[in-house]
């Protein structure tokens, strides 16, 4: 199974600090001893320099979001074929920050994936419950939901590719994460799911957890057998802790 690191920066860094930022991410990758993969999403406005950047190691660039459209009288939106035509090969779609700050839903998240697909890129789908929903034990029900409402629709072979990101919502950025078991759990539960509808498939799809994931605690959340690498936000910002993060593997 692969292994990935995933850095989400979010709105964070200008770009001269986020080319500093993959250089050193760069350099410091070339210390890891396993096979790891490691992605990069920076915001739109330095994917292209941070591809310069990348474009000969194996760091590779993801971006945060895409556009539902192909192209056309959308302000403010940016085309899977753009993103494609900068060197990006991941796009990360339906982070619970979209999904609750800008009223994504699975419907549209839905497609943004078939441009995604249409251009060759991979999605990195996210899912996670809220706090309430696990509170009130319905994390399951959720998460079924989020991955059949966006997922059914692909052929095995468009799903074979994708990368799934389990998020607790309550464990973003609030220093909470999920205890080892949990992540287990709903990574293997997440597998079920989508081996009931695709198949085998659903045992090469790498999941990814996210959540305050720290090098402190990644390594006990990585040698769990269903969680197959990280999706970092605050962390990835600190080249030292992200690539500490891939060495936990
Ligand atoms: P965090 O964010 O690591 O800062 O909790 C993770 C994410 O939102 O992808």
């Amino acid at each position: 199974m692969r292994k990935i690191v995933a850095g989400n920066w979010k709105m964070n860094t200008c770009p001269s600090e986020g080319v500093n930022l993959a250089k050193s991410v760069v350099e410091m990758s070339k210390s890891l001893t396993k096979d790891v993969e490691i992605i990069i999403a920076p915001p739109f406005t330095h994917l292209s320099e941070v591809f310069n950047v990348v474009e000969d190691s194996s760091v590779a660039l993801a971006a945060q979001n895409c556009s539902d459209k192909s192209e056309g009288a959308y302000t403010g939106e940016v085309s899977a074929v753009m993103l494609a035509s900068l060197g990006v090969k991941y796009v990360i779609i339906g982070h619970s920050e979209r999904r609750e700050y800008y009223g994504e839903g699975n419907e549209l998240l839905a497609n943004k994936m078939k441009q995604l697909y249409a251009n060759n890129l991979i999605p990195i789908y996210c899912v996670g419950e809220s706090l309430g929903e696990r509170e009130s034990g319905m994390q399951n029900d959720v998460v079924k939901k989020q991955l059949q409402e966006a997922l059914w629709g692909f052929d095995k072979e468009s799903i074979s590719k994708i990368i799934i990101a389990y998020e607790p919502v309550w464990a973003i950025g609030t220093g909470l994460t999920a205890s080892s078991k949990q992540a287990e759990e709903m990574h293997s539960f997440i597998r079920e799911v989508i081996f009931t509808h695709f198949g085998e498939v659903a045992n090469e799809i790498p999941i990814l957890y996210g959540g305050s994931c720290k090098p402190s605690n990644a390594k006990e959340i990585f040698a769990e057998s269903n969680v197959n690498g990280g999706l970092i936000g605050g962390a990835s910002l600190v080249s030292d802790d992200f690539i500490a993060i891939a060495k936990s593997f």
